[in-house]
């Protein structure tokens, strides 16, 4: 089969065909072989991934020596728009969206005391769990991933599979807060730290997805105006939202003196 067929092939069926890719691809961290979806097409992992010049041109040597043993065929290198940029460089509106994350991260730590110290009984137990929960829907789901659906992904094709990942991981996360709340109304304390847990797992990964993949390959790919265009919308969000990211913050600081 030609070169080109491989490369507009999605990886999931290249590893199928070739598992010993999936080692390769894990040795430069690109976990494609542990990807939700993983039907990004081989051409298009070294560009999201973002690897770059040198260590795509040995990956994809080694990518090719598992297809074609026999012979030495070399992949057609991408084309870069910044060249050798090593450290990550957010335009605004991606900076305010990583800086958030900072936030639901120190939430993500808060969990295991939170599951530890469950009580949905008393009115300081409930205030935790409520205010955590409060946490949840309307910092990291209303005002953070909105900002990320609702402004961001306007400007790409949601067919791809960049963006299908993300969005599965919100589906996930939205489906285990209405777990929670269910819990908490029937009082079941197992289920909701069942949650809770797997609330807290899939996030560290999808945040580490978004930071490292997602919005620098966004940054990538969105124009100057568009950049722009986002960083007017998501200053109107804050002013829409008021004094309410700083209750949040507040929030986690005081469980951080309660817990830590
Ligand atoms: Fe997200
Ligand atoms: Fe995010």
């Amino acid at each position: 089969m030609s070169i080109e067929v491989y490369l507009d092939k999605g990886i999931k069926e290249v590893i199928t065909e070739f598992p010993e890719i999936e080692k390769i691809l894990d040795e430069y961290k690109i976990g494609c072989g542990t990807c939700g979806e993983g039907l990004c097409l081989l051409k298009d992992v070294v560009e999201i991934h973002n690897v770059d010049e040198d260590v795509e041109t040995e990956l994809m040597a080694r990518i090719s020596n598992v297809i074609y043993p026999d012979k030495k065929i070399e992949f057609p290198k991408r084309k870069r728009k910044i060249q050798g940029q090593k450290e990550i460089k957010y335009s605004p509106p991606m900076k305010k969206m990583v800086d958030e994350h900072v936030l639901i991260l120190r939430w993500l730590a808060l969990i295991p005391a939170v599951i530890e110290n469950l009580d949905l009984e008393s009115k300081d137990g409930l205030k935790v769990i409520n205010g955590g929960i409060d946490f949840i829907r309307n910092y990291a789901d209303k005002y953070h991933h909105a900002k990320e659906e609702d402004e961001t992904f306007k400007y790409f094709n949601e067919n791809l599979d960049i963006i299908k990942v993300i969005k599965n991981d919100h589906v996930k996360v939205r489906n285990h807060v209405k777990a929670m709340l269910q819990a908490i109304k029937e009082k079941d304390k197992k289920t909701l730290a069942e949650h809770l847990k797997a609330y807290s797992e899939i996030l560290p990964e999808h945040i580490k997805k978004e930071d490292e993949i997602l919005y620098p390959w966004m940054d990538r790919n969105l124009s100057t105006k568009q950049i722009g265009q986002l960083n007017s919308k998501f200053n109107e969000i804050d002013t829409e939202y008021g004094e309410a990211p700083e209750r949040h913050r507040t929030f986690i600081e005081t469980l951080e003196s309660k817990f830590c």
